[in-house]
């Protein structure tokens, strides 16, 4: 992995191959970039010109050096308008620069210097470099087409004021341990299902909680049997591979202080079962595990910051297969809390298998639960891949959801709870029916969530437009984007010191 180093050095004089510096709107020279160019005896504003560039926000120019200064190369980049530049913009910036850097060893750049929090800026900056390099490549044979892409980074000089040095360092280890978390997340997510069961999920739970030091238990289909988790056994049965459930502990705080609980779908395959689903697209559903792999990744980076909180994880695992043992549709399951569900449309199973994390969470009497879950394609339609959708019961807890998204960049978006519908899934003959009607999917199926919660504050994220990318973005290759890991692990920090993260 690339070391980060923050520096006090001038630009002109750090030792790098690379010079990664930002362009304001206009363009405008951002920090940097008189000097270099006063370097090399050229005007780099004119050279955006000259190419047509404003130095909008994404637009990048990589200019060579051709011998005037040490470095080979200059990847201008920008950043958005002077004075209105976010850490989220950086993040971006950074992330889309990580290709480049990642053909050299050594980079230099000015980019945290835009924002004014130091800490906001190096973390977003560190955040970027990191997740923009992800790769998931396991599954390639050719070791020639690996090494030729694979990165070279080695050192990041960040260059800022020497006072501010202390805090940079802190804020490179807290992105360090996100970003790692985050990999983690994604590398679970694009592990295809053939070999990601619920069992082989559970063993990456287990090995990560060991390093990362969290209490962890895994539910035994018998386990899960006797404690009347009749959601997950029902909707594993047509699988030959069993499902489990994973509970993980982290405590921060003080014993006698109430967990935040997390829950996380995880479903390791879903075709659909009996109710299958059409061919086209399905080889998305390897990522109906991305809720659960979420939690994952956030307890790991929650036991890795070290905040003093109490967290609870409950994740339930399957995987959803039309097999001859199949739950059909028109049978009754019986939940943790007792209550009953039919089972009209085996491809809504994401609800069955959270109703029982739900409810043995709630027995904890937590201060609030979070559930993420790949849940309706309806929740998809309605906000597109950028927001996930926010359902909860709670208004404070709600806004505090929405709060922590929107300051690390991860946006979600409410919807309503809406109770006027709540009718559409009575059930004649159990207490609950799993589907609803044609319209409102993403409503109906978080009003089923919530009669497993009970008097709990709690809040759903529908994440299946979220977590899964077909096209990369800046911060993500095509496929698992670790949302909303970012999210949840900031407001559990947020929770822990209210003031500072
Ligand atoms: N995992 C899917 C939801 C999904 C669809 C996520 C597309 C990501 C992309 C979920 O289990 C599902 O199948 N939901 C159904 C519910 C319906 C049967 C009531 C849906 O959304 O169509
Ligand atoms: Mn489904
Ligand atoms: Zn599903």
């Amino acid at each position: 992995m690339s070391t980060f180093t923050p520096s006090a050095e001038a630009i002109t004089d750090v030792d790098a191959d690379l010079l990664v510096l930002p362009v304001y709107e206009g363009p405008e020279a951002g920090p940097g970039v008189r000097d270099v160019g006063r370097a090399m005896g050229v005007d780099l504003l004119d050279a955006l010109k000259d190419q047509r560039r404003k130095g909008k926000r994404g637009e990048t120019l990589t200019v060579p050096t051709l011998g005037t200064i040490s470095a080979s190369t200059v990847l201008l980049v920008g950043v958005g308008k002077r004075g209105k530049v976010t850490a989220d913009d950086l993040r971006r910036a950074a992330g889309k620069a990580a290709g480049a850097m990642n053909k050299v060893k050594r980079v230099a750049t000015t980019l945290p210097q835009c924002v004014r929090s130091t800490e906001d800026a190096v973390q977003a900056t560190v955040e970027g470099v990191l997740l923009g390099s992800y790769t998931f490549d396991g599954y390639k044979s050719k070791k020639d087409e690996k090494k030729d892409d694979a990165p070279k980074l080695k050192d990041v000089a960040l260059i800022g004021k020497s006072a501010d040095a202390r805090r940079a360092k802190q804020a490179i280890a807290r992105a360090e341990i996100l970003a790692s978390s985050i990999a983690f997340t994604r590398d679970i997510v694009n592990t295809p299902s053939l070999d990601a069961t619920p069992e082989w999920v559970a063993a990456q739970a287990r090995k990560m909680a060991k390093e990362a030091g969290l209490k962890i238990k895994v539910w035994t289909p018998t386990e899960l049997e006797k404690g009347s988790f009749g959601g997950v056994l029902g909707v594993g049965r047509g699988s030959a591979r069993p499902p489990r459930m994973v509970e993980l502990t982290y405590s921060g705080g003080r014993a006698s202080q109430k967990p935040v609980g997390l829950v996380g779908k995880g479903i390791t395959f879903d075709s659909g079962g009996l109710s299958i689903k059409d061919a086209k697209n399905m080889e998305w559903m390897k990522a109906d595990k991305s809720g659960a792999a979420a939690m994952l990744g956030a307890m790991r980076a929650v036991a890795l910051l070290k905040p003093k909180i109490n967290v609870v994880a409950a994740i339930p695992l399957a995987e959803n297969m039309p097999g001859g043992n199949a739950i059909r549709p028109g049978d009754v399951l019986r939940h943790r809390n007792g209550k009953t569900s039919e089972v009209l449309n085996t491809d809504a199973e994401g609800r069955l298998v959270l109703a029982d994390a739900l409810a043995f969470l709630a027995e904890k009497d937590p201060t609030a639960i979070i559930d993420a879950a790949t849940l309706t394609g309806a929740c998809m339609v309605a906000l597109g891949d950028q927001l996930y959708g926010v359902f909860g019961n709670d208004d404070a807890l709600v806004r505090e959801v929405l709060a922590a998204g929107k300051a690390t960049g991860e946006p979600g978006w409410e919807l309503p709870l809406w109770d006027g519908y709540r009718s559409m899934i009575d059930s004649p003959v159990a207490d609950i029916k799993n589907i609803g009607g044609p319209y409102g999917g993403a409503i109906t199926a978080a009003l089923f969530l919530k009669e497993f919660v009970g008097d709990t504050p709690w809040v759903h994220l529908d994440v299946a437009g979220t977590a899964y990318a077909k096209s990369g973005t800046d911060t993500s290759p095509a496929g698992a984007t670790g949302s909303p890991v970012r999210t949840v692990v900031r407001l559990i920090t947020d929770r822990a010191a209210p003031k500072r993260r």
